[in-house]
């Protein structure tokens, strides 16, 4: 009898890895009443339930635990985003927890020149959900060959910016923007790709941004180098040097009480 069960569990598990699913996490549509946001990154984790498949009601430290299990992500990558993403909630019953839903709040995280979102502009804008007409720029990126890096992010960079300064007198374009666009840029090449060379599959980086999904069945595996800000810092500064740019507005200087001093490496996320 013992036999037989361990078999039969045995069978079903090594049929399960051996479809699509090595890491028990499988991806499922969100529902009606689930919350997604403009973060590709986090609607991820929610669509294979590394976040709540509502995208509701978790907390900074279920963020990190999220990125490090399906992305190899450590938290020191994104803690300033998932600060930030707290502000934007507005619930009274726990300060502690956050959804999705909330973080299209313009101007916190969320900003213009998306990669695949379009910009809020006067309000009417759909800054919350993929567009392919959008995405077009980096899908058609770093033309002749089936990778992307950072030289063609930052040209990316460089054309979404440019096209949200043609045609939205609203553009908010601060040093603020531009760190989370880098990191942003970082994050993808290094996720779907290596993360010491920042040479990305253009097809894991297109299932990602399309479908939200971890394109673990056409081959993708987690990376086995944890991603940091160390690890980021080289491929961000060839995005940041070569994406040309220059603040279009500005936001007020910070302020720091006397006797204050900024941590810089801090602030620069
Ligand atoms: C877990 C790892 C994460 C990954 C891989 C990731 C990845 C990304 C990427 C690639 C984008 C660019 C989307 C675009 O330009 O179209 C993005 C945007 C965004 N992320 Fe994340 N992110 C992560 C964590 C976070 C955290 C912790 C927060 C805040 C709680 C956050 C909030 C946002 C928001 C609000 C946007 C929209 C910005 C925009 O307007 O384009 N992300 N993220
Ligand atoms: C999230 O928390 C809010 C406020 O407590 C509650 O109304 C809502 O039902 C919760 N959502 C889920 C999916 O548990
Ligand atoms: C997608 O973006 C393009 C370019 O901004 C816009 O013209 C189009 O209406 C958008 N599509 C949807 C479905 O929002
Ligand atoms: C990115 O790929 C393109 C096309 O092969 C190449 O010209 C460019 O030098 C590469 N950039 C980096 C940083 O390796
Ligand atoms: C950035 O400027 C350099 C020097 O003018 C130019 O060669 C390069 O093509 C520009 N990059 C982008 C993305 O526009």
């Amino acid at each position: 009898m013992k036999p037989l069960i361990v078999s039969f569990f045995a069978a079903i598990a090594s049929s399960a890895s051996a479809y699509s699913d090595p890491y028990n996490h499988i991806w499922i549509a969100p529902g009606p009443d689930d919350q997604r946001s403009p973060c590709p990154g986090l609607n991820t984790l929610a669509n294979h339930g590394y976040l709540p498949r509502s995208g509701q009601n978790f907390t900074i430290p279920d963020i990190m635990d999220a990125a490090l299990e399906a992305f190899n992500l450590n938290w020191d990558t994104i803690l300033i985003a998932a600060k930030f993403g707290l502000l934007t909630q507005n619930n009274v019953e726990s300060e502690l927890t956050m959804s999705l839903g909330p973080l299209s709040l313009h101007n916190a995280v969320e900003h213009d020149a998306s990669l695949s979102r379009n910009d809020f502009g006067d309000g009417t804008g759909d800054n919350v959900h993929f567009n392919e007409t959008v995405f077009a720029t980096l899908a058609n990126a770093n033309p002749g060959v089936d990778f992307y890096n950072a030289s063609s992010a930052a040209a990316v960079q460089f054309a979404r910016l440019a096209d949200s300064i043609a045609t939205n007198p609203r553009i908010v374009n601060t040093q603020k923007e531009f760190v989370l666009r880098s990191r942003e840029s970082g994050l993808y090449l290094s996720i779907f790709g290596n993360p010491l060379t920042g040479i990305a599959p253009k097809n894991f980086v297109q299932i990602f941004f399309r479908e939200e999904r971890l394109p673990i069945e056409e081959g993708w595996t987690k990376p086995t180098t944890l991603i940091t800000s160390d690890t980021l810092a080289p491929i961000e500064t060839i995005v940041r040097a070569e994406s040309n740019w220059t603040a279009t507005t500005t936001c007020g200087p910070l302020v720091l009480a006397p006797g204050l001093t900024v941590n810089q490496a801090k602030l620069a996320l």
